[in-house]
């Protein structure tokens, strides 16, 4: 099985990206690294070690960065609740996160699994980044690279130009994308062009599975937020981002560029450039994901919740 490990600041939708790698016979789940970003880092690491104990799995949880490389950045609460799941009160694990810190986690890791790991990034590029200042041979033993994060023709959705986990640290998503040669990239716009009914989403909830019933509980807020807002659909961002991880054969469209992350500005800050043209020479070293078969994708989603 491929080695994967999953970088990720749960969160709702890192939580249904989670539960599909979960339930992927293909991979298997070496390590959660966790980031703040959705919300604080207590609440993230808590949050992962319960998933893993509602669904009943043994991953090693190991807690990052509490923040931003340099400025402090705004968590996204408001969204996923305060505590990140939809505040519904749930009772803490049992199990308690690893001692080693995530950034050291990610080299250990990928010694183990030197070329053959695929490392997924579902939140903030702290902790990513802080790995590769530690060792920046990391890619050189990376085999797939894939990042939910940015906005490729600018329309953000935490500022008109900017997407969420690259806003959220800048600096670090500046250092990521010029460290790796390969990158497999699943931005919000794509997310906005995979909208799952929510209809459809409040059948696949009614599985009989401990992991289904626990996703409906924490994902009530967020859906409900999602529908005041953007109307029929819901947007599941790292969801997406985990299809296209586990089954890549799954992508209909993609278009190689170049990309750089705005560290300036004011509008622009946290923007991810794509260099459409080719103005720079630079290598195309950005795979964006524009179209994955919708099918797929669904079914992914439905059976990693009646899953267990
Ligand atoms: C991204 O931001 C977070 O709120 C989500 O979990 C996702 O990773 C979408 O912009
Ligand atoms: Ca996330």
């Amino acid at each position: 099985r491929i080695p994967l490990l999953i970088d990720t600041d749960p969160g709702v939708d890192d939580a249904l990206a989670l539960l599909m790698a979960f339930n992927d016979t293909r991979h298997e789940v070496v390590g959660l690294t966790i980031a703040a970003g959705n919300v604080g880092l207590r609440h993230t690491v808590a949050n992962a070690l319960k998933l893993c104990e509602v669904c009943n799995v043994d991953v090693p949880v190991f807690a990052g960065c509490s923040g931003p490389l340099l400025h402090p950045a705004p968590d996204a609460g408001y969204v996923h609740g305060q505590d990140g799941f939809g505040d519904v009160g749930y009772e803490p694990a049992k199990r308690q996160a690893e001692a080693e810190h995530a950034a050291q986690a990610i080299l250990r890791l990928s010694h183990e699994h030197a070329g053959r790991l695929m490392l997924v990034a579902l939140g903030p590029l702290t902790n990513i980044a802080l790995a590769l200042k530690l060792d920046p041979t990391l890619p050189e033993r990376v085999a797939r690279f894939v990042v939910m994060g940015g906005a490729v023709t600018a329309h953000g959705n935490i500022t008109p130009a900017a997407e969420f986990n690259i806003y959220f640290d800048p600096e670090a998503a500046h250092i990521v994308f010029t460290a790796f040669a390969q990158i497999e990239l699943a931005d919000w716009e794509a997310t906005l062009a995979h909208g799952l009914l929510h209809q459809k989403v409040v059948g696949w909830l009614q599985a009989d599975s401990p992991r289904a019933r626990f996703y409906e509980r924490i994902s009530k807020k967020t859906r409900e937020w999602s529908e005041d807002r953007r109307g029929d659909h819901w947007h599941s961002a790292d969801g997406l981002a985990m299809a296209y991880a586990l089954e890549p054969e799954g992508a209909l469209e993609q278009v190689a560029r170049p990309l750089a992350v705005e560290l300036a500005g004011h509008h622009g800050r946290g923007a991810t450039v794509v260099d459409w043209q080719r103005h720079s020479g630079r290598p195309d070293h950005v795979m964006i994901l524009q179209r994955y078969d919708q099918a797929r994708f669904e079914r992914l989603i439905e059976a990693a919740l009646a899953a267990g």
